[in-house]
């Protein structure tokens, strides 16, 4: 008789960085048979893979780990052995202190460690709990396996390649550069692996991730170094890679090269990430983010000549220590200035061991609070018109998934915007055009065109007129 595998349960909690490590572990964990199950119920290994970013972000955990603890109790007196790990930034935040405030912990396991995931959950069999949060020498990446076929199949047709990892900036409020290191830039050589192992197992468009992603420096195949724009146009030569797209890039590593890319390569998609936080001049000196609000516009406008259609995405912190109703407003002209298709914004949360949690001119929560609401209601009304400006044109759609109705299918669109089309199941992982007829809370309605109908078929764009919201 052969004994049932045993069952892993991974839960993401942090950014695209933090999704792809929690993909990692599966894979590792499943070279030695575990099994991913859909919920804590009936694992045998739960790995919460935590994120320090906000205060909210962090005690999420805690009270997860409250909830896994009457579980792990259930399982023991039905004589089934759980093990509870703590991955991601928190565990290298807090690393002891998390065995400390919640005994239902067997393994605390950093971003840099995760590579030994297997070792650590078998050092834990005997009762002993464990923590590893050491940056190592070693390069995790090559002691990780390459995912199967199959699981890249089951993860969809757009796939994450982490090409660097890690943060020397600094910004005054930010926990990153503690949590997860100094930068590292993958060599191209890997990269490229990775990505035709993706292509070969059907995905179609990859998604670079880092940190800093256009920071990196990676060394060529020739030995030389090269950058991020470089990379791209190898990537694109890849059979069956139709779509590129990275993030996160700061605004001080956009380079000349990485914004022509954006109106030359077409395979690079008309979207960007490019968080600012704040578009005032003293709040951004002491955020320590290196550019002034003139510097950010202008390197919108440069993207925008190359590419007048492309989707301009941010970050926004409302509220840092010391920011006046003055500094906010000069966050909403930005805002208004440069016309973000989509955004995220947050109150400013005090992070510990980070500078700007030390100074004294704390904005009161109320502030915060009122602040967030009028910025929130001014992007929202920039990304109503980013999506009304898309209705009636054609535009490329990935489809992905099932859509939300019957015989729908999900896909995206170049901007990133979700589209729900009716369409055969059998066309997921196809480019087909698709025309936008209306546009809905989440995502946009559209339907498919056949390529006899459009003039010079699917693999044309339409001509790039600019429309309300570009
Ligand atoms: N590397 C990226 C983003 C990293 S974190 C960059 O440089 O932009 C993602 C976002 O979380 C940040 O862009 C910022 O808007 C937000 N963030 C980071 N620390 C924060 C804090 N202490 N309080 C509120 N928001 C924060
Ligand atoms: Fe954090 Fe700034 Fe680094 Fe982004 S650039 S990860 S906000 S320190
Ligand atoms: Fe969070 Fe760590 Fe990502 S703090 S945002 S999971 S790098």
């Amino acid at each position: 008789m052969t004994s049932a595998p045993p069952k892993l349960y991974v839960k993401s909690y942090g950014c695209q960085m933090n999704v792809y490590d929690s993909q990692r572990m599966a894979d590792l964990l499943g070279r030695d048979g575990y099994v991913e199950t859909a919920g804590p119920d009936d694992a045998d290994v739960i790995v919460l893979n935590t994120c320090h970013i906000r205060e909210k972000a962090a005690e999420k955990v805690y009270s997860e780990l409250g909830r896994l603890r009457v579980l792990k109790q259930a399982a023991a007196e039905a004589g089934r052995r759980v093990t509870v790990a703590v991955a991601g930034c928190v565990a290298q935040a807090e690393g002891e202190e998390i065995l400390r405030r919640a005994r239902v912990v067997d393994l605390v396991v950093g971003p840099q460690n995760y590579h030994r995931l297997p070792e650590l959950v078998a050092r834990t069999s005997n009762g002993a709990r464990v923590v590893d949060t050491e940056f190592p020498a070693e390069d995790k990446f090559d002691h990780l396996p390459a995912p199967s076929a199959a699981a890249t199949r089951a993860r969809g047709f757009a796939a994450f390649v982490t090409v660097q990892e890690g943060c020397d900036k600094f910004c005054t409020f930010c926990v990153v550069p503690y949590t997860r290191g100094a930068e590292v830039s993958r060599p191209v050589a890997k990269i490229v692996e990775d990505a035709t192992r993706l292509a070969e197992a059907g995905v179609r468009e990859i998604r670079l991730i880092g940190q800093n992603v256009n920071a990196w420096h990676g060394a060529g195949p020739d030995g030389s170094t090269w950058t991020l724009a470089r990379l791209l146009e190898r990537l694109a030569e890849i059979p069956g890679i139709a779509r590129l797209r990275y993030m996160t890039s700061h605004p001080r590593d956009m380079d000349e090269a990485l914004i022509a890319a954006h109106g030359e390569l077409p395979a690079l998609m008309p979207q960007l990430h490019l968080p600012v936080q704040s578009g005032s001049d003293k709040i951004l000196a002491a955020m320590n983010r290196r550019h002034r609000h003139d510097e950010y516009v202008s390197i919108i406008e440069r993207l925008k000549a190359a590419r007048p259609d492309i989707a301009l995405s941010g970050d926004f912190i409302v509220g840092f220590p010391g920011e006046t109703e003055q500094d906010f407003r000069d966050t909403l002209a930005l805002v208004d200035a440069v016309g973000y298709a989509s955004a995220y914004s947050f109150k400013y949360s005090p992070r510990p061991g980070t500078p700007a949690a030390e100074r004294e001119d704390q904005v009161p929560e109320e502030e915060k609070a009122e602040r967030l609401a009028r910025l929130q209601a001014r992007l929202e009304h920039h990304a109503s018109a980013f999506n009304a400006g898309t209705v009636g044109r054609t535009v490329d759609v990935l489809l992905e998934g099932e859509g939300r109705l019957p015989g729908q299918l999900v896909g995206k669109s170049p901007y990133l915007q979700a589209v729900q089309v009716m369409a055969p199941t059998s066309s997921k992982g196809e480019i087909v055009p698709v025309r936008i007829t209306a546009t809905g809370s989440n995502s946009l309605f559209g339907t498919l065109v056949s390529a006899s109908a459009r003039p010079g078929g699917p693999a044309v764009d339409e001509p790039r007129v600019a429309s309300a919201g570009f």
